[in-house]
Formats: C-alpha cells, sequence, structure tokens
C-alpha cells in the first residue's frame, strides 16, 4: 500500500518566544522539523508533504535539506489543523493510499508506532485511527472519547465538559486514514468551536455521521511529547540524551559519566571505544570501534578509525578524518583534513585544509596556515615526516615524505622528500652583552641594585 506522510510544520509557535519558526529548533543537533521527517524515512513513504506558513523559505529549505524531493505547500494564513491538512490537498490529488499526518512539532514518534496505527485501521476496517497516549495530566490536550476499541469522538480541553476533562485518554494529534477519505473529511470541518479554528480532530465526529467508525491505539507517552516552549525544548533533548546515552551503552561503548557526554541524531560510535566525561557530539560524527576520546573533546562532521585516541580538550571540526591509531592531543583544532594512522599530532595545534600521511609526528604549536584573507590552501604532509614544534607551514605547500622540519621554522617552499628543512634566522650569541644591557636599562630606569 502506498504512503504518503503530511507534516504540519506552519505555526508559529508563539511559546518559544522566538523570530525562527518552531520546528527550526534544534535538537540533538538537528532542526526539529527533521526528527519529524525521520520517521518518513523510515517509513520509506512514496511521498512527503510539508506544510509551511510562518517561516516559510526556512522551513520548506530545512524540508528538502531532509529530503530533496519532499514536497512542500504553504498554509497561508493558519487556521487550525484541518484546514493545514487542506492544504496538502493538490499535492496529494490522485494519490492512491494511507496518509499519515505528523506535527513538525513532534520528535520522538516511531516508525514501528505508525505501523501499528496502520495496522490497526486496517484490522478494524476504520476510515480513521488517531494516536492517543495515558497521561495523568491530560492538561489542555484534545480528549479521546472511546466506547470499545470505537473513537466516538474527539473533544478540544477548551471545549470540553467537566466530564470530559475528566478523561485521560489524550490525541496525540497523528492521524492515519486513506488519503482521499482523510481530505474528503477535513473538508468538511466547519470552525464553530471555542478557538474558531478548523479542528482536524472532528472528522472522527464527521466520519460517525457518514456512518465510517474511527478507532485509536495508544503509544507510551514520551512518544508524543511535543515542543511548545524553550523549556519543553530544553526537556525534549533531556529525554533524547538519556535514551541515546543508554542505546550507546548498550551496544558496548564506554560512558564514563553518561550524564555528561551530549549526543547528537546521527553520532555513531563502535563497540569498546571510551568516551570520558564532558565530550559533546555535533552532527555528522563517526567513530570506528576502540576509539578513546578523553575528557573535554568537542567533535562535529568527522570520522575517526578504530583505534584512534582524541583528546582530552581536542576540537575536530568538519571533515577531520583521523585515520586508525592516530593520536590528536590536548587543545588541537583539526578540520578539513586527514590525519593518516599512527600519526601523531599532540599539543597545541590547528590543522586546517592538510593531508598528513602516516607515522608523521607533528610538533607542539604547529599551525598550518591555511587562510590568506581570501583563499583556503592546502598542506600536503607525505609518510613519517617529522615537524619540529612551533612550526608555521605556509600554504599552499608540501613536505616530502620522510621530510624533517627544523623547530620553529616558517616553511613557505616544498620540501622535498627525505630533506631537512630550516626555516629560521640563524642563531648568534654576543657574550656577556645581556649583562652590559640590563645595567644600562636599569640605569636609565634611575633604579639600584
Ligand atoms: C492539537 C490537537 C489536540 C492534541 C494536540 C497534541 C487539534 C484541533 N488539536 O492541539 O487534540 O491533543 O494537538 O499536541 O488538532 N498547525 C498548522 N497550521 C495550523 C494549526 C496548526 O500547521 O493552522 C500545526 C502546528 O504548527 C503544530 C500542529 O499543527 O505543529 C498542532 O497545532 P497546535 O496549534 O499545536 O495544536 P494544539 O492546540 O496543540
Ligand atoms: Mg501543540
Amino acid at each position: 500500500m502506498a504512503l504518503a506522510l503530511i507534516i504540519l510544520a506552519a505555526g508559529l509557535g508563539t511559546r518559544m518566544n522566538s523570530t525562527r519558526p518552531k520546528v527550526l529548533h534544534r535538537l540533538a543537533g538537528a532542526p526539529l522539523l527533521h526528527h519529524a521527517m525521520d520517521a518518513a524515512r523510515a517509513l520509506q513513504a512514496d511521498r512527503v508533504v510539508v506544510v509551511a506558513g510562518h517561516g516559510a523559505d526556512a522551513v520548506e529549505a530545512a524540508a528538502r535539506a531532509h529530503t530533496p524531493d519532499a514536497i512542500t505547500v504553504r498554509q497561508e494564513p493558519q487556521l487550525g489543523t484541518a484546514h493545514a491538512v487542506l492544504a496538502a490537498r493538490a499535492a496529494l490529488a490522485g494519490f492512491d493510499g494511507d496518509a499519515v499526518v505528523l506535527y513538525g512539532d513532534t520528535p520522538f514518534i516511531r516508525p514501528e508506532t505508525l505501523r501499528a496505527m496502520l495496522a490497526a485501521r486496517r484490522a478494524g476496517a476504520h476510515a480513521v485511527a488517531f494516536l492517543g497516549f495515558e497521561t495523568a495530566e491530560p492538561g489542555r490536550y484534545g480528549r479521546l472519547i472511546m466506547a470499545g476499541d470505537r473513537l466516538i469522538r474527539i473533544v478540544e480541553a477548551k471545549d470540553a465538559t467537566p466530564a470530559e476533562l475528566a478523561v485521560t485518554f489524550c490525541n496525540s494529534g497523528v492521524v492515519a486514514a486513506d488519503a482521499a477519505t482523510l481530505m474528503t473529511l477535513a473538508a468538511s470541518v466547519g470552525n464553530d468551536n471555542a478557538a474558531g479554528e478548523y479542528y482536524l480532530t472532528d472528522i472522527v465526529a464527521i466520519a460517525a455521521a457518514r456512518g465510517q467508525s474511527a478507532t485509536a491505539i495508544a503509544c507510551d507517552a514520551a512518544e508524543t511529547v511535543g515542543v511548545d516552549s524553550r523549556a519543553g525544548l530544553a526537556r525534549a533533548e533531556a529525554a533524547f540524551q538519556a535514551r541515546a546515552r543508554a542505546d550507546a551503552m548498550a551496544a558496548g561503548v564506554t560512558l564514563i559519566a553518561p550524564e555528561t557526554v551530549f549526543l547528537a541524531h546521527d553520532t555513531a560510535i563502535g563497540r569498546d571505544s571510551v568516551i570520558g566525561p564532558h565530550v559533546v557530539f555535533g552532527p555528522g560524527v563517526s567513530l570506528g570501534e576502540d576509539v578513546e576520546i578523553r575528557p573535554f573533546c568537542h567533535l562535529e562532521g568527522c570520522t575517526i578509525e578504530s583505534g584512534a585516541r582524541i583528546g582530552p580538550h581536542a576540537r575536530l571540526r568538519p571533515g577531520a578524518a583521523i585515520a586508525t591509531g592516530a593520536r590528536i592531543g590536548n587543545f588541537v583544532e583539526v578540520k578539513a583534513s586527514r590525519v593518516g594512522a599512527g600519526a601523531a599530532v599532540g599539543h597545541l595545534s590547528y590543522v586546517g585544509d592538510s593531508d598528513i600521511g602516516a607515522g608523521s609526528n607533528i610538533g607542539a604549536g604547529t599551525v598550518t596556515c591555511n587562510y590568506d584573507g581570501f583563499a583556503k590552501h592546502r598542506t600536503e604532509i607525505g609518510a613519517d615526516v617529522f615537524v619540529g614544534s612551533g612550526s608555521m607551514l605556509v600554504a599552499p605547500v608540501r613536505l616530502g615524505k620522510g621530510a624533517m622540519i627544523a623547530a620553529g621554522s616558517t616553511i613557505t617552499d616544498e620540501v622535498p622528500d627525505d630533506a631537512l628543512a630550516f626555516g629560521r634566522a640563524r642563531q648568534t650569541n654576543r657574550p656577556g652583552l645581556a649583562a652590559r644591557l640590563r645595567a644600562r636599562l636599569r640605569a636609565a630606569a634611575g633604579r639600584r641594585d
């Protein structure tokens, strides 16, 4: 059966108090919208429609960044969730299959849950299936009024009677229906309610009036958590991190102090790797097996092969590729560079736009001078090169394999294989001159011994 996903992302998110649309606020390094779209990817949806409104240009760009062939439609003005679904009508014209409606601000719905909804709808021959959850604090959620496994209607908290408010089975907002039926039902929704909005939830009563049935299945309340405020975003982040840390440990990764390690939505860590305290993973990091990340490292957009050792206090930026057994030490920054197998950059260095061959050693305080104020240039370092401490490698420049660079050099020209380069002024010593100079300076300052 073909499947379409409709992701509602037109709302402003007033309580975020932000100029940025709510669905573009980040959770675990990715916009909330991408978390919702991940469900579509997992279900291999045939069509993905994102309904944008507030900040539509940015929301549409983010949607395409996740799924290049996602269809984006605009809902202007925003008159409610049924009105939002109808904005996707043209995009689904002629689509023969199921449609699932998700919210762009609800990041944790599992694909398995969506599959269970689709199966429940089909098994009971229901027109519509909603996703509900039990909560002790139903607050302002819509209440699902059930009779056995039949969903009779949904009442929004604003419109509920005291008896209905006591119901604890709540609407997550996720709906599954045959795509054409969904649009027909949504088109019949009116706005005669406390908020004056077109409520998607009204499709249950409309279906019933037409002799069509609805059902609801329950999922864990943790899946239906939506983000409405900065505090809610922080709670969602904490929930994500707790789960991601537990998953990493279950997969054979040691987290010495799990609550101090922050993972991204796509962090991949191989078995037997050890992550020290206070390590932050940005998006796009992949670690092989048996990698050690010592405390206080920041990693983003990089790959680290098995057996490498990083930190403490290292920063790996996008495009850093650290080969097996290599070592990156304290206060070293690496960007868009490959560090070859067994190579070492031990202390206080900047390595950018570089290629460092296997087994090379980069001395403390070495800087690849990669930027001239206009363009970036590459530094090529062969295998088994020794770069003395405090060297400036002015790119573009190439150091041949087996070359040695004298400490304190400024290297501007190619160094041939196995050559020793001195890129500094020759030292001269003037006997006794320091003592004489000191005496003269002291006299000038009017001081005595
Ligand atoms: C909705 C449900 C409620 C449910 C709750 C769960 C309705 C009428 N109510 O209420 O039963 O318990 O979600 O969180 O559906 N949106 C648009 N365009 C609009 C309006 C909303 O795209 O015109 C989007 C929002 O950006 C948001 C989602 O739809 O992602 C839900 O809208 P929201 O206003 O948060 O609905 P709730 O009042 O929370
Ligand atoms: Mg809401």
